[in-house]
Parts: C-alpha cells; structure tokens; sequence
C-alpha cells in the first residue's frame, strides 16, 4: 500500500479574487503534490476557499449581492486560476459547503462536551483587516496599529464562547520541542516560540451572530452566536478528509501557508487538535511575502499581480514559465522575494530558453539529423564509457531532489534537474559528436553520444516535472518515450529505459528565447 502524503494550501478569502500570492501557495503544494506523486505516495492534496468572513458580508452588501452570490462568484475566480495555473488538487473545499458546515458543528460539539469550549466574556484588540484578536502585547508593540495593514486596531468586549487553549501550551511547547520540523523554516519556528513565551490566553472562538442572521456557522445550542471565521476555516483540513474513504489521510504531513497566519496554524490549530484528541500534522509550513518591484503589494498600491498580469506574462513565457520562476525564485525561506520584470526575463532566458530547452533541442536535433529521429542503439550499452558515468550521476541527482524535496527546498530540488541538464549541454561539448559525425566510421560513437544525452534529458525532464508538467511532458515525448503505464519513481529516474528503435519528435522551440529589451507584459 502506498504510504498516503496530505498536503494543504490555506484556504482563500472570498472578499476579494484570487493573486499571485494565493497563487504561489498553492503552486508551492502543487509542486511537492506532483513530486509526491511521482515518487509512489498516495497523494491527497487540498485547496479551497474560506467563505464566512464578515468583509465577504460586507463586500456584497456594497454590490447589492446576498453574501453567497458573492462568495460563489470569487470561488469561481479561484478554481479557474487555480484551473488555469494546472494545479493538480485532489479537492476543493467552500467553508460554505454542508460537508464542511455539519462537521464544525460536530467538532465544536464535542469541544463543548469535553470542556474545551466554555461561555465567558472577552476584551482584547481587534484588527478589523484581518479579523483577528491580538494581545496586549503584540497590539502595544504595533502601537495599536494591525502589524500586517497598518489599520487601527479597536479595543473590543464580547461576550462569546472560549476555547481554552492556555491548558494546551505546556503539551504544546513539549511538541514543538521534540518535533524540530513541526514548524518551518527554523526562523519562523523561532518566532513562534518567543511568542509563546508571552503565555497563551484563552480565544474567542464564536462571535455575535450578524444581525439579518445570515451569514456564518451556528453555535451548536448558541444560535445568537456563529463559529468565528478562523475556527471554522482552520477545521477545514479536517473536515474534507472527514469520509470513511480519506479519513486515513490524517495527519497531514504539511500545511503550506505564508507567515502572516503562522500563529493560528502553529499554536491554535494544534491545540484545537490536542482538544479534540487527533494527532498533529507533520509540518506547518510558513513561507514569506511576494513583493512587486520593490514595493509591498497592497490594495492601496492596486499593485498587486493579478490574474490577468500573470495571464499577460503566460502569454509570453507559457504558464510553465511562469510557475518556474515563482518556483526558483519565491520567497520559501524567511525573505521576501520581488516580482520584477527584468529577473523574470534574466531567470527565463537562462534557466529555460538557453537551459534545459536549448539541451533538449540541441539534442533531438542531432538525433533527427544523424538517425532520422530514431532513438539509436548505443555501442557498448546504455553505461557504455564515454567520459561520464550516467547511471551513478543520475541516480545521485534524483536522490539530491528527494532529500531537498523532503526539505521543502523547492528550488534546490529542481537544481537537481538542471544540472543534469547542464551536464548534457558539457557532455555535448566535450565528446563533439557533431564534429565526429563527418566521418560515417565514427557513427556507432556518435549513437553512444546521442542516446545517453537523450537518457539524461529525459530523467531531468522527470525530475523538473513537479515545476513545468506541461512543458516536461512534451519533452519527455519528443525524447521518444512513453511509457505505458504509471511508472514508479525508480522506473523513471533509473538510467537506461530508453529504448533504441523509439521515433523522437523535433518542434518548435520549448522556451523561445525572450527579447530582454520588449516591455513587460502588461494586462
Ligand atoms: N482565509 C485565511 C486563511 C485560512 S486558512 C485555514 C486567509 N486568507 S487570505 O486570502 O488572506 O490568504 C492568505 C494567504 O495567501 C497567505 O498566508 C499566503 O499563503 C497567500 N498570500 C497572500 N499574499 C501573499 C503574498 N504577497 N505573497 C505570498 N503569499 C501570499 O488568510
């Protein structure tokens, strides 16, 4: 039995349609999904939307929408860019669905039952932006400003249900410390725990049901209360796997999510799982911010990079383009990265038109001009020495994907791919077998050459797949192979499993070089 690999993305507020940043989430999930996959788990990867917030009531009302018509119409937004970027999610979960509904109430039922869940009266800071309360001392250090837009905070009192989380930091803290990898990258890990150092307070976990009633899950028994946004949104994860058929999904082995909501992922989702006696999740996962030329991307700005930018920017570089650069240039680790024009062009150039795609050209080129496009057989075997050892080069750059994959170090997974891509490219240049080819004695070699080029291409083509599916897939093709059926990773990756005799295809350029001086794509 394959061993099962749950991966989410934070689920999406509808109040607004979807951008890049939503977007690098859930192609950060997408790419470990497909690398997952290819190596023999039994992947169940989760997106969706977050549908109960107050701005989504209130961003109908000023449309003259009812919060659902809304709501509906921005989910859509989300799955055609989600669609359109090929993301490969095996669901996608609307906290407005009855599944999802019936089973917070469930959860929250048994929080009650236990004693997890208690009536009691609250005051804190409330950041309106962000729908969140924030303690004294956070609110103090941002001089009562929201820490994440800058708006100001409002000192509230409620009256509402807690969830007493302050019982859970001792098993929390003792977690975190015996599992290094529960929160990532370490910097982040860092920070959660100097917060915890504050001390946990008990949290709201209900809020005053809207006056006209309409919007928000009940509380169980409490109707003049609905479950507060981040509780209901958080049960998520839970509550799509919740069926006979997924339940062996849990615990998931990483929730990929940005910075800006670590804490309720890191601290309060644990502890609603601990409560409700569920083991916790392998890894929390918590990247930094996309920028845009420098500056932070805001509504204020109206400069983020929307849909039709990243549309605009497919149309020119193809949708793989663009999941390549968000891919080896996002901001994984504890730093923004900025979303410029002039990198994007320089990586793609460089990566993609001059890189693996010129490699693969290059290559079907020879093979379509010295064979007619079959696959030749190799003099000597596949392992034949020529000057490199394949089988023990590829072997070693496939291993180096997985462990950085297991890392969740994207980027350098896929420098696995490349350098053996760029080992072709050296191969090529060393053993000449362009030049070699004018002499009809040399042919044998040249079909050595050949074939162990097209065997190495298409193991980096297998290895960069999780970041180009589309591009990689065609590649593979024209390589001459097809396998017949799903193939495992070793299958794939091991050398020698192209076979002689196979027709590789030529075409039109993968990547076509990109003019540095055009003007950026605009939308
Ligand atoms: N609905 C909550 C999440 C609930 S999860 C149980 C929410 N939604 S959100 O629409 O505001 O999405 C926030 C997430 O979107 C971030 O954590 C991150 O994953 C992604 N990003 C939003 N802006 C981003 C950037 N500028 N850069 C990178 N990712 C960003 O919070």
């Amino acid at each position: 039995m394959p061993e099962p690999f749950y991966i989410t993305t934070p689920i999406y507020y509808v109040n607004d349609k979807p951008h890049i940043g939503h977007c690098y989430s859930t192609l950060v999930a997408d790419a470990v999904a497909r690398f997952q996959r290819m190596a023999g788990r039994d992947v169940f990867f989760l997106t969706g939307t977050d549908e109960h917030s107050e701005r989504v009531a209130s961003a109908a009302a000023e449309r003259d929408l009812t919060p659902i018509q809304w709501a509906d119409a921005n989910a859509a937004a989300f799955k055609e860019a989600f669609n359109w970027m090929g993301f490969s999610h095996d669901d996608f979960i609307r906290t407005t669905e009855p599944r999802h509904i019936e089973r917070v109430e469930a959860y929250i039922r048994t929080l009650i039952e236990n004693g997890d869940v208690a009536l009691g009266e609250y005051s804190g800071w409330w950041d309106h932006s962000q729908e969140e309360y924030l303690t004294e001392t956070v609110a103090r250090d941002a001089d009562y400003k929201s820490p994440i837009t800058g708006k100001p905070l409002v000192k509230r009192t409620e009256n509402n249900y807690f969830f007493k989380l302050s019982a859970y930091q001792d098993k929390l803290e003792a977690h975190i410390a015996a599992n290094p990898d529960f929160i990532r990258p370490e910097s982040r890990r860092n920070e959660v725990l100097g917060r915890l150092r504050d001390g946990l307070q008990d949290v709201p976990v209900s809020r005053a049901a809207p006056a006209d009633g309409s919007w928000g899950i009940r509380m169980p028994g409490a109707p003049e209360h609905v479950v507060y946004v981040w509780i209901d949104a958080l049960f998520n994860y839970m509550s799509a796997i919740d069926t006979d058929e997924r339940r062996a999904y849990w615990p998931a082995q990483v929730h990929v999510l940005a910075k800006d909501i670590l804490w309720f992922h890191a601290v309060i989702w644990p502890c609603l799982l601990m409560a409700l006696e569920k083991p916790l999740p392998e890894c929390v996962y918590a990247h930094s911010f996309w920028i845009r030329e420098g500056r932070k991307m805001s509504k204020s700005l109206g400069n983020f990079v929307d849909m039709p930018t990243v549309l605009a920017y497919a149309d020119r570089f193809s949708v793989d383009g663009v999941r390549w650069y968000l891919l080896t240039q996002g901001p994984l680790g504890a730093t923004d990265a900025d979303f410029t024009y002039s990198k994007f062009v320089e990586v793609y150039n460089a990566d993609l038109a001059n890189g693996i795609g010129n490699a693969i050209s290059r290559v079907t080129n020879m093979i379509g001009k010295y064979f007619d496009g079959i696959i030749p057989e190799p003099e000597g075997g596949p392992n034949a020495d020529i000057g490199v050892d394949w089988a023990k080069l590829a072997n070693e750059k496939s291993r180096e994907a997985t462990e950085a994959m297991a890392r969740m170090d994207l980027a350098g997974a896929l420098a696995a791919g490349t350098a053996l891509a760029s080992a072709v490219d050296q191969f090529v240049n060393d053993t000449v077998p362009f030049k070699l080819a004018k002499d009809p004695a040399n042919m044998p070699k040249v079909g050595a050459i050949l074939y162990q080029c097209a065997e190495a291409l298409r193991i980096a083509a297998y290895l960069l797949s999780p970041a180009m599916p589309t591009a990689m897939c065609d590649a593979i093709g024209r390589l001459g192979y097809s396998p017949d059926q799903t193939p495992s990773y070793e299958t794939l990756t091991t050398w020698g499993q192209l076979v002689p005799g196979s027709t590789v295809r030529k075409g039109d350029a993968l990547f076509p070089r990109a003019d540095a001086k055009a003007d950026a794509p605009a939308s």
